[in-house]
């Protein structure tokens, strides 16, 4: 595709480009799939096209019980419009099920229920591969102060029970999520919003009576077809129905 405009950051899986107005960008998903910090690749035909639709429904839903966040509005297939914001260079992970990572850290079982949800951070760093980091290395660092970590905590909180309730009612379990945050200006003050994509690639969703995975995981372990557990996860939704006419997620004012 020859960029229209200009590009302004390629990551593994989006490309963002200079929006038509001031402080907004356009978000274009990709169907590249990695994994292990980009050690396993592949492109996935049509990810690109359903995480769009994915990642627009759950920031419209999340816009629609007040929580701030980039989405403007989906332009196309592959591209929406979002605000442009200074990306916290943490990847904020909530987890509700033991799995990944902290299964194996602590040798616990996978499915294994926390006793409560659990937030960690992650430093956003590819070539250190993003290791996980407490929260005193973030405030000395000054990547966010306390201040903000309170603020991310609860906005993190609140799209887990946001999620959590929507996959439950479609029979899926949100055993974990990561999300990332911005931070945007209004003059001299500064607020943080969800930002990045929230999509089956940066969740770990089981159907609920089953266990199938229907998430990335598919693709890291080998279990199968990503674009059928990412379709599916559609379809339950209504975001993508059977007679392939997609239901326009409404905005609330
Ligand atoms: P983990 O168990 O591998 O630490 O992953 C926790 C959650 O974060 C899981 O839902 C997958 C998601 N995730 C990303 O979105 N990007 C990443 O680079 C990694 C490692 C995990």
């Amino acid at each position: 595709m020859a960029p229209r405009r200009k590009k302004i950051y390629e990551g593994k899986a989006k490309v963002l480009y200079e929006g038509p107005e001031p402080g907004t960008l356009v978000q274009y998903f990709k169907d590249d799939a990695t994994a292990f910090n980009a050690q396993k690749k592949d492109v996935i035909e049509g990810k690109g096209v359903l995480n769009n639709r994915l990642s627009e429904y759950f920031m419209t839903g999340l816009t629609n019980i007040g929580v701030p966040n980039h989405f403007i509005k989906r332009l196309n297939m592959r591209e929406q419009l979002i605000r442009q914001v200074e990306i916290v260079p943490l990847e904020v992970i909530v987890r509700n099920f033991a799995a990944g990572s902290i299964a194996k850290r602590l040798g616990m079982e996978e499915g294994t229920p926390l006793p409560r949800p659990i937030v960690e951070y992650s430093y956003k760093n590819d070539e250190l591969g993003d290791p996980l980091v407490p929260e005193e290395y973030i405030i000395a660092f000054g990547w966010a102060s306390q201040q903000d970590l309170d603020d991310i905590v609860a906005l993190a909180l609140r799209v887990n029970d946001f999620l959590t309730g929507v996959f439950y009612g479609v029979g899926i379990k949100l055993v974990d999520f990561k999300i990332e945050i911005g931070r945007v200006w209004d003059g001299d003050f500064m607020r943080l919003i969800v930002a990045d994509e929230i999509s089956p690639d940066s969740c770990r969703l089981w159907d609920v009576k089953t266990g199938q995975k229907l998430d990335k995981d598919v693709f890291r372990r080998d279990l199968g077809s990503l674009t059928d557990a990412y379709t599916e996860v559609a379809k339950r939704l209504g975001v993508l129905p059977t007679n392939t006419q997609p239901i326009k997620p409404t905005l609330i004012n």
